[in-house]
């Protein structure tokens, strides 16, 4: 790997692809960004801009991100290629295998997949053990957390290497040593929304129940202080006592609950239908999208 900072390649300009882009041209990275869709190409610099003058960020970072127009220029001189195209198995596997024929045997490669496994997308590359996923969550310049994901054929230099230039990047990496489904985070955030819809389902109170209870409860600490933490501060012994009564009363089927089935089947989807598991206004829907970024905003500011 050549001397100074990693050259970093992204491929897919989308809103994943331009915010990962933006992380690493600020962190002092050369980025090219490739997108087989000339329009999200052209405008990835824009979109980029406008977010650090948002963020109040240096906005010369810009200036380090190069849009390539051809995907074999575009990693050619890289030392790390994160690939952020559409949640699509055969794209993303047809994407790499291409990808292998113009960079370097050292190359470090990294999907942003948020659930295909890392295995099924690397399992056909001559070198799979340069191979892993970096599942980044959106917006990627607000939320710290990358998964780095390794597969049983990754080496533990390359998961190395990509926790530290994800640390080196402002980023909080967190290491997953097994290509399980939904990773950490998500499995995590789908367990607790699964229980979520089971108290809607089961009439214990409604949805927005639901949701003010976690906000006004545990929400406003878990920013600060994880399960475990908690469960240590409190005592295991008590954790214990609390499964032994609440765990045989939670819902544990394994498959998607049927009262979120029946949703989806009456074309009740959320923001995009204006009703979901309750009903959103455009302002409504404008309001908590806004209300979001500024919290997540207001987090960043207190991290630096
Ligand atoms: N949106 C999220 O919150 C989120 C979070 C974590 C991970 N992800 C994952 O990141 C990836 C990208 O998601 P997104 O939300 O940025 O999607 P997006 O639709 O905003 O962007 C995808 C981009 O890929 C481009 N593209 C399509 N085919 C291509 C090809 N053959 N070569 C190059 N570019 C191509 C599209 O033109 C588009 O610009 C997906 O795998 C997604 O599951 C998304």
């Amino acid at each position: 790997m050549a001397a100074g900072k990693p050259k970093i390649a992204v491929i897919g300009a989308g809103l994943m692809g331009h915010g990962i882009a933006q992380v690493f041209a600020l962190a002092g990275h050369d980025v090219t960004i490739f997108d087989s869709v000339k329009p999200s190409l052209d405008s990835a610099k824009a979109r980029i801009l406008t977010n650090l003058k948002d963020l109040g960020d240096d906005q010369k970072a810009v200036e380090r991100v190069t849009p390539v127009a051809d995907l074999a220029a575009a990693v050619r001189e890289a030392d790390y290629v994160v690939e952020a195209v559409l949640e699509d198995l055969p794209l993303k596997q047809k994407l790499f295998a291409e990808i292998e024929k113009h960079v370097r045997p050292d190359t470090i490669l990294a999907s942003n997949t948020s659930v295909i496994p890392i295995t099924r997308i690397m399992e056909g590359l001559r070198r799979r053990e340069r191979a892993l996923g970096t599942h980044w969550w959106n917006p990627p310049y607000l939320v710290p957390l990358v998964e780095v994901i390794e597969t049983q054929w990754t080496t533990p230099e390359a998961v190395d290497f990509t926790m530290q230039l994800h640390a080196a990047a402002g980023k909080k990496p967190a290491h997953v040593k097994k290509d399980v489904p939904g990773f950490i985070g998500n499995r995590l955030q789908h367990a607790l929304w699964r229980e979520a819809i089971s108290l809607v389902e089961r009439g214990i109170c409604d949805a927005q129940t639901v949701d003010d209870v976690i906000k006004a409860a545990f929400g406003r600490r878990l920013a600060v202080l994880g399960p475990l933490e908690n469960a240590d501060m409190v005592g295991t012994d008590l954790t214990l006592a609390i499964h032994k009564t609440v765990l045989p009363d939670i819902d544990s089927r394994p498959g998607p609950s049927p009262y979120l089935e029946q949703l989806v089947a009456a074309g009740k989807l959320g923001f995009k239908s204006g009703e979901g598991f309750r009903r959103w206004t455009p302002e409504q829907q404008a309001a908590l999208r806004s209300k979001v970024l500024k919290h997540l905003k207001e987090a960043r500011a207190n991290d630096v």
